[in-house]
């Protein structure tokens, strides 16, 4: 059989450093990461989702039992709700119990839920265990399976228990992409579009492609790991502000997921208003030119991702979540603009009027 077509993107942090492999047909390639994990033995787990599980566990597993290993499966519910303290500690359980121990290894085979589970979970068990993330759908080949951010959600706030633990190899495989709900597939590209917005506007005519054609997703989706790798490389543990740029769109974003009620509206919807309100800013603050605006919005409507704020949403509710998460110091926030396509910086001086207007100005 030919090799099947892949790309390779390096994650360059030293000791920690991991490949990352865009291909189609690429699942087998966990075999090959797992042999080069060099563990002292052969028992390792395949962390899924009841969704995910059901159309990809057999080939992981497959491949893994013909590279002589022997992988239990471990399934949790699919969604959000999988992502909490008490599923991480009943699937440690079951690790001890399937008999895997500082030596074993873990596979995290899913979306975003999946890898910061499973990632979460081989940073704690045994104090720490190798671990592979196979990313399922856009936003975690593009996103989340990069970085090492790990973790669980409290009733606080999301996000709010983890580690950064980095993988030791990532394969995204885009065939995979076959089977992701069509809702879920465009709301990743609210961040491929805020990749090209903060770091490579020669990107845009790749997603305008990838609305009708899904032809290039292995160069489009290889392209965008090697931007958030480069972020990553720069502040790994999001110390000097460069990964904050990943934020573009996501404080506004965040409140407007938050206010809607979690589930309401996807995340990358939710997203992509807020990327909408943040190229407003831009134009007031930053006077980013209103082509550059255009260009933006036109990549989110080509995915049919959320242009109007649902007047059930209000603007004090919207405004309420976002004083809780974010800093107001005398009057001002930390806040992502860009200078021009493709440059970004964080602004401090983006008000809270100017927030509310920008807001406002979604229901228009
Ligand atoms: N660690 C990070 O840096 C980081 C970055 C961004 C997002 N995240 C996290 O990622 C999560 C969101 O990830 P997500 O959007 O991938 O959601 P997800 O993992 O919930 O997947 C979305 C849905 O698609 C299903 N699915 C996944 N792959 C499929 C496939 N190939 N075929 C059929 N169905 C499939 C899942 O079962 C689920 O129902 C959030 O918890 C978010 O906090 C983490
Ligand atoms: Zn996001």
């Amino acid at each position: 059989m030919p090799e099947p077509k892949h790309l390779t993107e390096r994650v360059a942090l030293g000791e920690q450093s991991y490949d990352v492999t865009v291909g189609e047909d690429v699942l087998g390639k966990v075999a090959e990461a797992a042999d080069a994990l060099a563990v002292a033995n052969k028992r390792c787990a395949v962390l899924t989702d009841s969704n995910v599980g059901r159309w990809y566990a057999g080939q992981v597993t497959e491949a893994l039992e013909a590279a002589g290993f022997a992988p239990t499966v471990v399934t949790v519910p699919a969604g959000e709700a999988s992502k909490e303290l008490s599923v991480a500690g009943e699937v440690c359980r079951k690790l001890i119990r399937a008999g895997l121990d500082r030596g074993s290894f873990l596979v995290a085979l899913g979306g975003g839920v999946i890898g910061d589970l499973g990632g979460f979970v081989a940073a704690i068990f045994y104090r720490g265990i190798p671990f592979v993330q196979l990313p399922t759908t856009i936003v975690s080949q593009v996103d989340s399976s990069v970085g090492g951010k790990t973790g669980v959600n409290a009733p606080e706030g999301k996000n709010l228990i983890g580690a950064f633990h980095q993988p030791r190899a990532v394969i995204a495989d885009v065939a995979t992409l076959s089977t992701l709900p069509e809702r879920e597939y465009r709301e990743g590209f609210a961040e491929v579009i805020k990749h090209a917005a903060i770091r490579d506007s020669s990107m845009f005519p790749a997603i305008t492609r990838a609305a009708s054609d899904r032809g290039g997703l292995v160069e489009l989706i290889e392209r965008n790991v090697a931007i958030k790798a480069r972020i990553v490389e720069e502040d790994a543990h999001e110390t000097s502000g460069v990964r904050a740029l990943l934020n573009f769109g996501h404080t506004v974003g965040h409140a407007i997921e938050s206010a809607a009620g979690y589930g309401e509206l996807l995340h990358g919807e939710a997203i992509a208003l807020g990327i909408r309100a943040a190229l407003q800013l831009s134009e007031e603050v930053e006077a980013l030119d209103p082509s550059a605006t255009a260009t933006v919005c036109k990549a989110l409507d080509q995915f049919a991702l959320p242009r109007h704020l649902a007047s059930q949403i209000s603007t004090a509710q919207i405004m309420a979540k976002l004083m809780t998460d974010k800093k107001f110091v005398s009057g001002k926030i930390r806040f992502v603009l860009l200078r021009a396509l493709g440059d970004a910086l964080v602004s401090e001086q983006v008000t809270h009027d100017s927030i509310e207007k920008a807001i406002g100005a979604l229901r228009a």
